[in-house]
C-alpha cells in the first residue's frame, strides 16, 4: 500500500460552499419529468399530487437545494402559457428536441411549483430566449410572483394559486450558443441586457439573472459575453460541461466499458478544473470586484443510451466509474466556491448521470446518488485548506490518483472526502490535521469494481458502509483509501 500525505488546515478557512453546488436538473427529456418524477394523481404508484413519493424521499434525503427546469434545450422550445390550467385543454406538442414524442404539457409551471416545495428546494427556472419572446418571459415572471391585480397575477388565482410563489434563480436562456438559438456570444449580449431589463422584482420577489454562459472551453464566449455585460451584470453565467469518454457519434457505453476508457473518462472528469480556472480567469479581467458568479448548470457523465432504448431518451445506467467522476467534480467545485456558486448535474432521473433510476414502481439509488448522500455536510460548509501528495493512476493517460477536499461546518466539524480513482493501488493516507484534535471520528466508504452498478433486480450492489479502516495516531488519522473508491472522514471535535 502506497502512503501519502494529506494536510488540512482548518486554521485556513476559505469560501462559503454554497449548498447550490449540490443541485439538480430535470428536463422535459425521456423520462425524466413523465414517469421519473410525474406520474400524475392516478397512478397506482404511491404519489403526492402526482409526484412520486419515493424519488420525492430520495431527493429530499440528499438534501437537494435547487432544481433546474424546464431543460435545457426544451426550454427554448417552452411555451409557458401551453402548461397551465386545466389539464384537458393544455395544449399537446412535439418534443422536437427529445424523440420527437408528445408532449401533453400535463407538468407545468404550478407542477414544477409543487415539486420543488414537496422536496424542499429551490426552484430555478430556464427562460425561453431562443423562440420565445422578452413579453412571454415578463409575463411569466408576472404569473409566478406578482403579489396584486394584474392580467397575469388574476390567471395564476383563476389557476388555483392564490399567493404568489418565490422565484430567486432565472436563466435568461440556454445554450443560446447552441439550441438555444445559435448565437454569437455578441448577439446573445444583446439580446440578455434586452431580457433582463424587463425581467422584474416583482412584490417582493428578487430575481438572481443568470447569463447563458459559454460551452466547455468556449474562452472567447466569456470574454466577449462579460466585455459587453460590464455595466448590466448578471449574477452569474453558467457553464456547461459534459464528459464524455469518446466521440459525439460513439461515446462509448455506460457499463461495458475497458480500463483504457476509464481512465479517459478520469481525465475527462478533471478537465473542468481547468475548465473553471480559465473561465475564472477572464471572468476576473472584466469583474475585478468579483460580482458575478459561475454556476455549472450542466454537467456530469454522457455515455450511449442503454440497447434497446429510444436514442432521444438519453437513457444510461450508473456505475462506480460515475460515483468517481461525481466525487472527482463535486471535490473541483468545492475548492472553486469563491467564484462557482451552484452546480446542477444532468440529470436527476432516468437521463445521463441519474441519481434516480425508475422502471415502473420500482426505484434505485445510483452510485452518483450515494456520493451525493456523503458529500451533503458539504453543504454551505465552509472550505478549508487542504493539500494531498498525489501519485499518478493510469495506463497511457495519467490522472491524479487521489482528489480531496475539507470543509468545516458552523458546530466545528470537519467533512474530508476523498476519491481514489486508481484500479490498482490502496493508498495510506496520513491526514495530517495541522495540530487540531479530535475526539469523534467516523467514515464512510464506497467501493466498488470499476463498472459495479445498481439494478432494478439487485438495486444495493454499490453502496457506502460504515468503514473503520482509519486510526488516530499522534494527532494524526491513517486512513486507508482502497482502490476505486470514495471515502467520507467526519471528525468531531
Ligand atoms: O442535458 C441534455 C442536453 O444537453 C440539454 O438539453 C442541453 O442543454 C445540453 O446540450
Amino acid at each position: 500500500m502506497k502512503q501519502v500525505k494529506l494536510f488540512v488546515n482548518a486554521a485556513n478557512q476559505k469560501s462559503k460552499i454554497n449548498r447550490e453546488i449540490y443541485g439538480h436538473f430535470s428536463e422535459h427529456l425521456g423520462r425524466c419529468i413523465y414517469e421519473g418524477i410525474y406520474v400524475g394523481e392516478e397512478s397506482s404508484i404511491p404519489n403526492k399530487k402526482g409526484m412520486r413519493n419515493d424519488v420525492v424521499e430520495a431527493l429530499k434525503e440528499i438534501k437537494t437545494p435547487v432544481l433546474r427546469w424546464p431543460g435545457g434545450c426544451f426550454a427554448d422550445e417552452y411555451h409557458w402559457k401551453d402548461g397551465i390550467g386545466p389539464k384537458e385543454g393544455r395544449k399537446r406538442m412535439v418534443n422536437t428536441n427529445w424523440g420527437g414524442v408528445v408532449e401533453d404539457n400535463s407538468f407545468g409551471t404550478h407542477e414544477f411549483m409543487e415539486l420543488c416545495e414537496q422536496i424542499g428546494c429551490e426552484p430555478y427556472i430556464a427562460g425561453n430566449v431562443g423562440s420565445g419572446t422578452v413579453q412571454e418571459l415578463a409575463e411569466w415572471i408576472e404569473y409566478m410572483t406578482f403579489d396584486g391585480e394584474s392580467p397575469m397575477a388574476n390567471l395564476r388565482k383563476k389557476n388555483g394559486q392564490e399567493k404568489p410563489w418565490k422565484l430567486k434563480y432565472l436563466g435568461i436562456g440556454n445554450e443560446n450558443w447552441g439550441c438555444g438559438g445559435s448565437m454569437f456570444p455578441e448577439y446573445y449580449a444583446h439580446e440578455y441586457r434586452r431580457y433582463q431589463e424587463y425581467c422584474k422584482n416583482l412584490s417582493g420577489n428578487e430575481l438572481y439573472k443568470i447569463a447563458c454562459g459559454p460551452n466547455s472551453t468556449d474562452y472567447d464566449w466569456t470574454d466577449k459575453l462579460m466585455s459587453m455585460l460590464t455595466n448590466r451584470l448578471p449574477k452569474a453565467i453558467a457553464l456547461h460541461y459534459y464528459v464524455m469518454p469518446g466521440t459525439w457519434a460513439k461515446k462509448g457505453s455506460a457499463t461495458d466499458f475497458s480500463t483504457e476508457e476509464y481512465y479517459n473518462t478520469m481525465h475527462k472528469a478533471y478537465m473542468m478544473d481547468e475548465i473553471i480556472e480559465k473561465h475564472c480567469e477572464i471572468m476576473s479581467r472584466h469583474d475585478k470586484e468579483h460580482k458575478v458568479g459561475l454556476i455549472v448548470d450542466e454537467w456530469g457523465n454522457w455515455f450511449d443510451v442503454e440497447p434497446g432504448t429510444n436514442p432521444g431518451f438519453l437513457y444510461q445506467q450508473n456505475t462506480m466509474r460515475d460515483a468517481i467522476t461525481a466525487a472527482i467534480t463535486l471535490n473541483i467545485f468545492n475548492q472553486h466556491s469563491d467564484r462557482v456558486v451552484m452546480a446542477n448535474i444532468a440529470q436527476v432521473v432516468n437521463v445521463l448521470q441519474a441519481v434516480i433510476l425508475t422502471e415502473g414502481e420500482k426505484m434505485i439509488k445510483t452510485p452518483t446518488f450515494h456520493i451525493f448522500r456523503m458529500y451533503r455536510d458539504h453543504q454551505d460548509a465552509t472550505l478549508l485548506d487542504s493539500y494531498v501528495e498525489n501519485n499518478e493512476a493510469g495506463e497511457d493517460v495519467l490522472v491524479p490518483a487521489l482528489s480531496q477536499s475539507a470543509s468545516i461546518s458552523e458546530d466545528g466539524s470537519i467533512l474530508l472526502t476523498i476519491s481514489n480513482c486508481d484500479l490498482a493501488e490502496d493508498y495510506e493516507v496520513v491526514v495530517d490535521l495541522v495540530d487540531r484534535e479530535f475526539s469523534e471520528c467516523s467514515a464512510e466508504l464506497l467501493q466498488s469494481k470499476m463498472d459495479g452498478y445498481n439494478s432494478f433486480e439487485d438495486g444495493h450492489i454499490v453502496e457506502p458502509v460504515d468503514y473503520n479502516g482509519y486510526r488516530m495516531e499522534d494527532k494524526k488519522i491513517i486512513l486507508a483509501v482502497p482502490a476505486c473508491s470514495v471515502v467520507s472522514l467526519k471528525l468531531k471535535r
